[in-house]
């Protein structure tokens, strides 16, 4: 059996990655979100043995070795991969920045994620696991868009973030990479207009909002064997976004 936990599971990319790992039937994932939703609840009856679920505030950066690793999965359950998907977005122009929110998202996004993979690379070193990392960031990184320069630059730090996990256990086995996503409708961008949303469209080759699909089965790859020579990049998932 392979484990794997993955964060913000009760909707949205989340909730899709666990769909796609759960098809394979040699796999279990320890799901962790604040709230548990209708999908996330159907999913559960389903896999009765092979989803695991735990409430879990990200913005709690102090409780991970203790809830998460010894309580939910437990020292002696070998880990196999961890998806950093979770992540909220502080979004407003660089103007309006105010501390309270920054540092509320930059727990979520990225301070509670480096524990995570901070316990998640000594379990994979105590069972002996060359174990995947993937951590999900956006194409705003790159491309940038107006109102988006926080978010952004929290998903920036953990594209650094991982570059360097892959040099530093690459010898190990360990692998760390980066999913860049394109826009995807999911609650998260439930706020934009239609006519932010097309304009987001008109930089993309296709036209087209990304899907979530797309997005985890690319996720579920990178945790396989098959990208087992794979560590350190960045692999977009954008519809082309130029
Ligand atoms: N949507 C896009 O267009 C887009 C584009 C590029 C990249 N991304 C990235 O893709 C990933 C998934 O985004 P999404 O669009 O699926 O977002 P979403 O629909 O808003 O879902 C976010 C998930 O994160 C969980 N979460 C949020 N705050 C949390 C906290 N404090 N503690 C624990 N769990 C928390 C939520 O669960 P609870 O509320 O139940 O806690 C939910 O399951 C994120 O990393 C996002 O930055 C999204």
């Amino acid at each position: 059996m392979r484990n794997i936990l993955i964060t913000g599971v009760s909707r949205g990319l989340g909730l899709e990655i666990v769909k796609s790992i759960l098809e394979e039937e040699d796999t279990v994932v320890y799901g962790i979100s604040r709230s548990k939703s209708q999908g996330l609840v159907n999913l559960m009856d389903q896999y009765p043995f092979r989803l695991k679920w735990m409430s879990y505030d990200l913005n709690d950066v102090d409780h991970v070795r203790a809830r998460i690793f010894k309580d939910f999965i437990g020292i002696q359950t070998p880990i196999h991969g961890f998806v950093n998907n979770a992540a909220v977005a502080y979004d407003d122009i660089v103007t309006n920045l105010n501390y309270e929110p920054l540092l509320d998202m930059y727990k979520v996004n990225v301070f509670t994620p480096m524990f995570v993979t901070k316990y998640v690379i000594r379990h994979f070193l105590l069972h002996q696991v060359k174990g995947s990392i993937v951590h999900v960031s956006s194409i705003s990184v790159h491309t940038g868009y107006k109102g988006l320069a926080m978010y952004a630059s929290s998903k920036g730090a953990l594209e650094a973030f991982s570059k360097n996990t892959a040099r530093e256990w690459g010898e190990k086995g360990i692998r760390s990479n980066i999913l860049v996503a394109g826009f995807m409708e999911t609650d998260m961008s439930a706020t934009l207009t239609e006519d932010q949303k097309n304009r987001i469209y008109k930089r993309t080759s296709m036209k087209t909002p990304t899907t979530t699909k797309s997005v985890a089965a690319t996720i579920r790859f990178l945790l396989s064997d098959l990208s087992r020579s794979i560590t350190g990049q960045n692999v977009y998932v954008d519809s082309g976004t130029i």
